[in-house]
């Protein structure tokens, strides 16, 4: 299966099918950050890496695409999601991940699923892929450095911090688009 494949080859498609060099190169460095958390934790370091690597394959789509893609498959689409459908990617990127490289593994799934929102109940998987996206060094904002750090001393405490200041952070981001007139929900910034 495709999961097996040496890392350059997975990266060979995984730059394949992502046709952007930025999003590409993204997805690279969360796959070395989610590889170094999962080491520092004791999680399966190929599974994050593969996770890692795979988690945007979607991230690109026009918000048309991805509702059209997701009817396809047979989604539940929330009313916040046909609101806002880069929310979307998230789900559409695992069931991509199964389709194109032959993941089957559920925890991977789960991480790749989970990674833009985040989860009521998150494995250490799920934390890693979501802080990884979250922290990787490209990522500009002053609470960057010290979350990283609390992730590699905690990764459910790390977790809940990072969507706690993206929540905040979204919501001011929100105020002041409505206040400029230039309501664009969260197609912008979700990662
Ligand atoms: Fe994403
Ligand atoms: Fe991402």
């Amino acid at each position: 299966m495709i999961a097996s494949l040496r890392f350059s080859s997975l990266a060979r498609k995984v730059r394949e099918q992502i046709d952007q060099e930025h999003r590409y190169a993204h997805s690279v460095r969360v796959a070395r950050c989610a590889e170094n958390l999962a080491r520092h934790h004791g999680v399966d370091p190929a599974k994050a890496r593969l996770a890692g690597m795979l988690h945007d394959l979607a991230r690109l789509y026009s918000g048309e695409r991805l509702l059209n893609e997701s009817r396809a498959r047979g989604f539940e689409i929330s009313d916040r999601e046909r609101e806002h459908p880069v929310l979307l990617h998230a789900r559409l990127g695992a069931a991509l991940a199964t389709e194109l490289f032959g993941v089957e593994d559920r925890d991977v799934l789960s991480a790749i699923e989970k990674h833009t929102t985040g989860a009521d109940r998150m494995s250490p998987l799920d934390c890693i892929i979501y802080l990884a996206d979250s922290l990787e060094p490209h990522r500009k904002f002053p609470e960057r450095a010290a979350l990283w750090e609390y992730a590699m001393r905690d990764l459910t405490g790390a977790t809940r911090e990072t969507m706690r200041l993206s929540a905040i952070h979204q919501s001011k981001k929100l105020a002041r688009e409505k206040a400029r007139g230039t309501f664009g929900g969260v197609s912008q910034s979700a990662s």
